[in-house]
């Protein structure tokens, strides 16, 4: 009888193919940011691994959600804080949406704000995607996700309205909370967004918004998992 053949490789075969290529570039020593989501975990996993075996040592890992720091704790791994390791040598995450710049739509785990926080502390920030989260324009995937005080959420929700977007509380009925406390808006844009830099600026300064998913200008690569091969993207250089 002929051999099988292999099975199709799958969206998660090429999630953990990235999250792996791209925990190869951890080192002893380093303060490690770890990202939150299906794609992430795989990271968190091989990490863990890596360092049960003893092929790493003197990590500190810094968390971006409670799921990911539970995660981490369960394979051993040593966690940190933001507070106390304000410069990260590298993070590694997920997205769920880059563009041919290597902008980035992140947030539907809903954990974006401390994932900016740390991914904007590390000096090397690695994204790790499978192909269907590529994009010529952001927006046209995904929603941007919108954290906000759960006070400001109506004013906030009439506001990103009047900026074009139609608005959506995630979990409806019962609202989704992050791990700051607040809700989320999610806000899709018809033929998605067309000056990400314009709508980031202008959410940065509107009071209320905890933070948004617009991460411009952050990923210093971007590794895309295929059924055969690591695709590594950087941006141009400017
Ligand atoms: C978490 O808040 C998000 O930013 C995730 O990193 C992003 O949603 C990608 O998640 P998946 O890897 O599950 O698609």
């Amino acid at each position: 009888m002929p051999p099988c053949p292999p099975p199709p490789s799958t969206t998660e075969d090429c999630k953990r193919r990235a999250a792996e290529a791209a925990v190869a570039y951890v080192e002893n020593g380093m303060v490690v940011g770890l990202g939150t989501g299906s794609t992430a975990t795989y990271a968190t996993a091989k990490l863990g691994a890596l360092w049960q075996d003893g092929a790493l040592s003197a990590l500190v890992c810094i968390p971006t959600s409670e799921k990911t720091a539970a995660q981490a704790r369960a394979l051993g791994l040593p966690l940190g804080e933001l507070a106390s390791h304000p410069r990260l040598d590298l993070a590694i995450d997920g997205a769920d949406e880059v563009d041919l710049r290597l902008n980035l739509i992140k947030g539907m785990g809903g954990a974006l704000v401390r994932e900016k926080a740390v991914e904007r502390a590390a000096r090397r920030f690695v994204v790790i995607v499978d192909p269907s989260k590529r994009s010529a324009k952001l927006g046209t995937l995904s929603p941007l996700p919108v954290e906000v005080l759960p006070e400001a959420r109506p004013r906030l929700a009439l506001t990103l309205r009047t900026l074009g977007a139609q608005v959506t509380l995630r979990g409806g009925d019962r609202p989704f909370v992050s791990d700051n406390g607040n809700p989320i808006l999610d806000c899709r844009f018809d033929g998605g967004i067309d000056d990400p830099a314009a709508l980031a600026h202008r959410l940065d300064r509107e009071v209320g918004v905890v933070g948004h998913g617009l991460f411009l200008g952050m990923a210093t690569e971007v590794l895309v998992g295929h059924p055969d091969r690591i695709e590594i993207l950087r941006p141009a250089p400017a």
